[in-house]
């Protein structure tokens, strides 16, 4: 049994949106987890690698302390800490390594929906609640607008009719938030969705390899996202035009049918979903026995 120092941490977010999405992931990583009681850890049973269930706010600072080797968080998380971390003249100490695929949301600005909005100069001299002090600074510094971040922590959509601010910067995912505000985005300043961040602190031998491991199957779940498996029959006098028409795959495996020479089987990966308009296409082309079956694992 290893030491609790040569078990892998990965910092994921306690409640929220991201939280189903990331332990599912790693579960299809093929790491089997348990909960502990009070529910702040959960232990792998098959792999030296334990989840640390956080408030997400606090994963950039967990992963860049080297208490956690890894975290999964939206970039937006990552971005803001970076960016205040800058403002104050430290240095992150973590690497984002890439993009997970979901908690797509966005950082905007939203004003009152009665209020008039006519660009940049309608932001001037104005007070903007967020909890996103840094990314908002770096926006307006960028853009040379004059206008006052106020920083609130949470309930930032009720600081207009509190008369503390005129805008509000935040996350927005469905609008639903904004709408039940009565409030509209007329700035966008970020696209995000949930990142996997490592620490910069150098990993023994052993960890390193691990979590090698586990970003190389993260990335085949990636990759077989919307991958699928496509079998079709085809006449040989048509391979050009339906090896053309096969969205996203590489070289196609081309196989002789036993007793007809005048057609082939043809089985291929596409790395995008193959859509009923596909399937008619190659039908049209000259394809039969046609046939999707969905991707599980994938490893280059
Ligand atoms: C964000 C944001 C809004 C809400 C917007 O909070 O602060 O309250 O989501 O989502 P919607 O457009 O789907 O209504 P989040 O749930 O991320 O919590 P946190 O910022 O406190 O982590
Ligand atoms: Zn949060």
């Amino acid at each position: 049994m290893e030491t609790p120092e040569q078990r892998i941490k990965v910092a994921v977010q306690k409640t929220g949106r991201l939280t189903d999405h990331s332990i599912d992931l790693l579960e299809r990583c093929g790491l089997v987890l348990t909960k502990s009681k009070d529910q702040l850890i959960c232990y792998g049973e098959n792999m030296p690698i334990d989840l640390l269930l956080v408030r997400d706010d606090d994963i950039p600072a967990l992963v860049g302390d080297d208490v956690c080797d890894l975290g999964i968080v939206g970039l937006n998380v990552v971005e803001e800490k970076r960016l205040s971390m800058e403002q104050n003249g430290s240095k992150g100490q973590f690497k984002q390594i890439f993009e997970l695929e979901f908690g797509h949301c966005r950082l905007s600005i939203a004003a009152p929906d009665e209020a008039r909005y006519e660009g940049h100069n309608s932001l001037e001299k104005t007070k903007i609640a967020t909890s996103y002090v840094g990314l908002l600074t770096d926006f307006l510094t960028k853009n040379n607008i004059d206008a006052e971040p106020v920083y609130f922590s949470g309930a930032v959509e009720i600081a207009p009719k509190l008369g503390r601010a005129d805008f509000i910067c935040d996350l927005v995912s469905t609008g639903s938030t904004l709408k039940a505000n009565g409030l509209s985005e007329v700035e966008t300043l970020l696209q995000s969705e949930a990142v996997v961040i490592q620490t910069l602190a150098p990993l023994s031998d052993e960890k390193q390899a691990l979590v090698d491991k586990i970003l190389q199957r993260l990335a085949g779940v990636l990759r077989v996202h919307d991958s699928k498996y496509i079998m079709l029959h085809a006449p040989r006098s048509a391979l050009a035009d339906i090896r053309a028409l096969l969205p996203g795959s590489e070289a196609p495996t081309v196989m002789p049918l036993e007793g007809n020479d005048d057609k082939v089987a043809i089985h291929a990966v596409c790395r995008e979903n193959v859509f009923w308009e596909t399937l008619e296409n190659l039908k049209a082309a000259g394809a039969s026995s046609l046939l999707v079956l969905p991707v599980e694992k994938m490893l280059a």
